[in-house]
């Protein structure tokens, strides 16, 4: 019998998904209603472009951002750039200053040993939400994913004074033998500059 990854693996494939992480998207927007049509969406992590295609079937505008290439997705406006150089935030100003949604499947290479995945996670997640701080408006939507570990609850602490609701979750396209979990902060408060 095929267990839940396969499904959602050939699932993917059957309604031509790029990735089976679209479906953590869509559950997870199915729960927290973070996307509406005619929202600006910053996807930090993109490719090869799962999120994106949710998003942009959802009706909003969306910038996808990734360190590799990604296949052109219509109506996404794709930027190669690592997301923690500044560089790279300029490089999206250009295109949009202000985002209605930042969502972040950004992920570090896999090195197998639990503690650096989980570090170097956290720091990705961190630079993701920095990029939130500069480019997320007032009342917006986050998501970010991280690998679980000791300092989780570090960030969560660091992350909650900027959400009026925050939670970690798991989708249910998520398997269960993996690590990640997803911050999901909704009615971000802009520190005042
Ligand atoms: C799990 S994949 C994202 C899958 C995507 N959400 C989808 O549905 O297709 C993680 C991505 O994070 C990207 N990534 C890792 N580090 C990055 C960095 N520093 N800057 C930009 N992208 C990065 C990787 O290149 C990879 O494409």
């Amino acid at each position: 019998m095929r267990d839940k990854r396969d499904y959602y693996y050939w699932e993917a494939k059957r309604v031509g998904y790029r990735s089976r992480a679209a479906f953590k998207l869509l559950q997870m927007n199915q729960t927290f209603k973070l996307i509406k049509r005619g929202d600006w969406v910053l996807d930090l992590g993109a490719a090869p472009g799962g999120w994106s295609q949710v998003a942009a079937e959802l009706g909003a505008k969306v910038v996808a951002v990734d360190i590799n290439e990604m296949e052109p997705i219509d109506g996404v406006i794709f930027i190669q750039g690592d997301i923690t150089l500044p560089e790279t935030i300029e490089k999206i100003k250009k295109v949009k200053e202000d985002f209605d949604v930042i969502i972040s499947d950004a992920a570090p290479k896999i090195s197998g040993i639990w503690t650096v995945d989980h570090l170097r996670s956290i720091d990705l997640a961190l630079s993701s939400f920095s990029i939130a701080k500069s480019l997320l408006r007032d009342h917006g939507n986050f998501v970010v994913k991280v690998f679980q570990g000791e300092e989780i609850q570090n960030f969560f602490n660091e992350l909650k004074p900027f959400f009026k609701f925050k939670k970690f979750h798991s989708p249910k396209a998520s398997r269960k033998s993996s690590a990640e979990i997803y911050f999901i902060g909704k009615g971000f408060m802009k520190p005042k500059v």
